[in-house]
């Protein structure tokens, strides 16, 4: 069914205050859930929404119908894609999933700041291992839109034995996903973030790499906002050395002052942005093929534009999602189209070089 996307427009500018009002009256988690519940039962019955054909882009050898997609862990277990898919999202990434299942952390665990338009979360990985979720990814209707899949190591398995972890999750969703990110940036993993490190990196890479040779998929990192310099410029160099196909930029920042776990959203802004552009000028300095997935603390439409202007293409949204709700995205395209207009341009990639020069 195509076509019917006024009327939900319509329909989410004027029902996600009430819906905010419940959820947010309500634990974070526990709203959470409930969301995913009601994504669950209702995805399949809603319609397609009609992508402008304008806003299509090509990366990484496949099309997406526009450059926003939904950040990982949000859909921890492939649970929501009709749903997700319904909304004028362009790509949709399911996980954090691990081999095992397992519970995370003790709760609570995800903690809102609603002036700041942030959130915090220690959530673990929690999630219902990679039989479950390829099992939901298998049945999902994916509405022909691209899914990702985000891979995590177990708590249990040890630095040292987190490669296997990585190429038997490949191996299992690789014809599965459209694309697949190694995800080692998470800061609720104990000594997950140590793995970014060029050593550990490198040995991820090379069990991977194995795997990739007999099948190959679109293959990206996603990295934390709280690297040195020093390290992100060595993430670009094992990038191109592996010939990995993208990097996702970032994950949530660790604040101590707030307390334990990461935060996203609007507090992020700014050193999400600062990571993405030295990323994107590493990426062209080493003459590197490899596309930046920009997420973190992207709310507005001048965020999407910073980051097109810095010369980003693909874009992720968690937090401003849960703040802004579906909204969000319809606004992000009538904002696009309007930017469109006033530049005189008809495709997303005359867009890109019309934003890069002025
Ligand atoms: C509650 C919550 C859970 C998250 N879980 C994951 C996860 O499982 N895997 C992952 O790669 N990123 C995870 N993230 C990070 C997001 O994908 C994203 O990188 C981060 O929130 C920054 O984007 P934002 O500012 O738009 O939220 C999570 C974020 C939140 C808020």
């Amino acid at each position: 069914m195509k076509g019917t996307s006024f009327s939900f427009i319509n329909l989410y500018k004027l029902t996600y205050p009430l819906f905010k009002n419940i959820a947010f009256g309500m634990d974070a988690e526990r709203a959470h859930e409930l969301t995913i519940h009601s994504m669950k039962a209702i995805g399949n019955f809603l319609p397609d929404h009609s992508v402008d054909p304008r806003f299509a882009i090509k990366a990484m050898g496949m099309t997406f119908s526009n450059p926003i997609g939904l950040a990982a862990g949000l859909d921890k277990n492939a649970e929501a894609i009709a749903f997700l898919t319904h909304l004028p999202f362009g790509f949709v990434e399911v996980g954090t999933v691990t081999p095992k299942a397992q519970a995370g952390n003790d709760k609570p665990r995800l903690f809102r700041y609603v002036e700041e338009e942030s959130l915090r979360n220690r959530m673990g990985f929690n999630n219902q291992g990679s039989e479950a979720v390829l099992e939901n990814l298998l049945k999902a209707n994916k509405r022909g839109k691209i899914v990702g899949v985000n891979l995590g190591k177990n708590k249990v398995t040890s630095n040292e034995d987190a490669p296997s972890d990585y190429a038997y999750l490949y191996t299992q969703f690789a014809e599965h996903a459209d694309y697949l990110v190694i995800n080692v940036s998470s800061p609720n993993t104990p000594g997950l973030r140590d793995l970014l490190k060029d050593a550990g990196l490198r040995q991820i890479f090379e069990a991977v790499d194995v795997e990739r040779k007999k099948f190959t998929k679109p293959l990206l990192v996603k990295v934390s906002p709280d690297m040195a310099l020093e390290e992100l410029a060595s993430v670009v160099g094992l990038v191109n050395e592996y010939k990995l196909d993208g990097i996702i930029a970032t994950n949530t920042t660790i604040m101590k002052e707030r307390g334990e776990g990461g935060v996203s959203g609007k507090l992020l802004t700014t050193k999400a942005r600062e990571t993405r552009e030295f990323l994107l000028k590493e990426i062209k300095n080493t003459n590197s093929q490899c596309e930046l997935i920009g997420v973190g603390g992207i709310s507005k439409f001048s965020d999407l534009m910073d980051f097109w202007k810095a010369g980003g293409k693909l874009t992720q949204v968690y937090s401003g999602f849960v703040f802004q709700g579906p909204p969000l995205l319809y606004n992000f395209e009538a904002e696009l189209a309007q930017e469109f207009k006033k530049r005189g341009v008809k495709t997303f990639e005359e867009f890109l070089h019309s934003v890069k020069f002025n």
